[in-house]
């Protein structure tokens, strides 16, 4: 598999450097506007162990709507290129290649994005093995930065743009809206985009899919402490966060914290902070839509919503578009 490095990869530790000391100057501190930072390889395994979880419903409903509408969406979009943003194992993503195959004619194409390269690197080893026939290329990047280098390569066919997994709601509505403008921009005309929400539901549901009994989102969470450490050499201790999940009803979005349970500090060339005893960091927020939130966020973007496709309980949605 061909692997181009875009830039503006989590390895950058200079600008990894301007965040974290951003973020954490901010009262309360924050670093949620930079959910890349959980995904090193330990962050990415750790992801995965998520969606094994009993309690984290997302990936189980997405599937089933990607094995349900693949072919359908597939037939309409006419698509021979499948371009996804932050691909992550790419696991789910094998009912849309197999749909692009089963429509017969020339082998379909499919190219991946993702900030951790040990997530895209496996996971397109695997889709090498697994589709023979199958082009396959990655790019190691932030989609941030180079949505529209990524999007302005020349291709041959009509592109269906994913981006699985809910992952847009861990973006802070400004950045949510910018990502979609610049996706828009990057679309040529027969250009669709597939994009996965995670619907408003009921709080017990939503707090216990991000609190799971096993505790691996805890891990995950305090995964981010780890990756600043070890990237900005920088001695905060992991062990003393604990981990915290909230729905706020309000603004419909979970967000996860971390509480230092001691006073704690760490001074390095990068990177100086301190935390009080008790003083919480947030870590990540991921929003929650309804149909009319996902019509709204589309409209602002100069998207047209062409379909909003939900899962038999209606845990989850797909929404297709296309531009306005
Ligand atoms: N789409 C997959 C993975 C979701 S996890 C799924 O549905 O299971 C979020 C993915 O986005 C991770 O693989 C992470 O590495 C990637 N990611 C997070 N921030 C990113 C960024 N700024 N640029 C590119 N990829 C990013
Ligand atoms: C990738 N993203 C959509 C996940 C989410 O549910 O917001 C990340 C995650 N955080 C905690 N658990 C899973």
């Amino acid at each position: 598999m061909e692997v181009i490095p875009l830039g503006g990869a989590a390895e950058d530790a200079g600008q990894m450097a301007r965040d974290v000391r951003a973020g954490l100057s901010a009262t309360p501190k924050d670093l949620s506007p930079w959910p890349k930072y959980f995904y090193d390889a330990e962050g990415s395994r750790l992801f995965e162990e998520i969606t094994a979880q009993p309690e984290y419903y997302q990936t189980g409903a997405e599937l089933s709507i990607l094995k349900d509408r693949s072919d359908e969406i597939v037939a309409r979009t006419g698509c021979r290129e499948l371009v996804e943003l932050g691909s992550g194992s790419a696991s789910k993503t094998r009912a849309l290649i197999d749909a692009m195959f089963a429509t017969g004619g020339a082998p379909p194409r499919y190219v991946m994005l993702d900030v951790s390269e040990s997530a895209l690197r496996e996971s397109g080893e695997r889709l090498v093995s697994e589709y023979p026939g199958l082009g396959i290329q990655g790019f190691i990047g932030d989609f941030d930065l180079s949505l529209g280098r990524l999007l302005g390569r020349p291709s041959d066919h009509g592109r269906l743009v994913a981006f699985l997994g809910g992952t847009i709601g861990n973006f802070t509505p400004e950045k949510r809206r910018e990502f979609l403008g610049a996706l828009r921009d990057g679309l040529r005309d027969g250009d669709r985009v597939l994009v996965g929400l995670d619907l408003v539901k009921d709080r017990q549901t939503l707090e216990a899919a991000y609190n799971d009994a096993a505790g691996v989102t805890a891990r995950f969470n305090r995964n981010m402490i780890r990756v600043i450490n070890h990237r900005l050499g920088a001695g905060l201790d992991p062990d003393l966060f604990s981990h915290r999940a909230i729905y706020d009803a309000e603004r419909e979005r979970v967000e996860m914290w971390l509480h230092s349970e001691a006073e704690q500090s760490t001074v390095s060339p990068n990177l100086e902070a301190a935390f009080e005893r008790g003083e919480g960091v947030r870590t990540e927020i991921s929003t929650k839509f309804t149909p009319d939130s996902a019509a709204r966020t589309f409209e602002e973007a100069g998207l047209r919503l062409l379909d909003l496709y939900t899962d038999e309980r209606d845990l989850f949605a797909l929404a297709l578009g296309g531009p306005a």
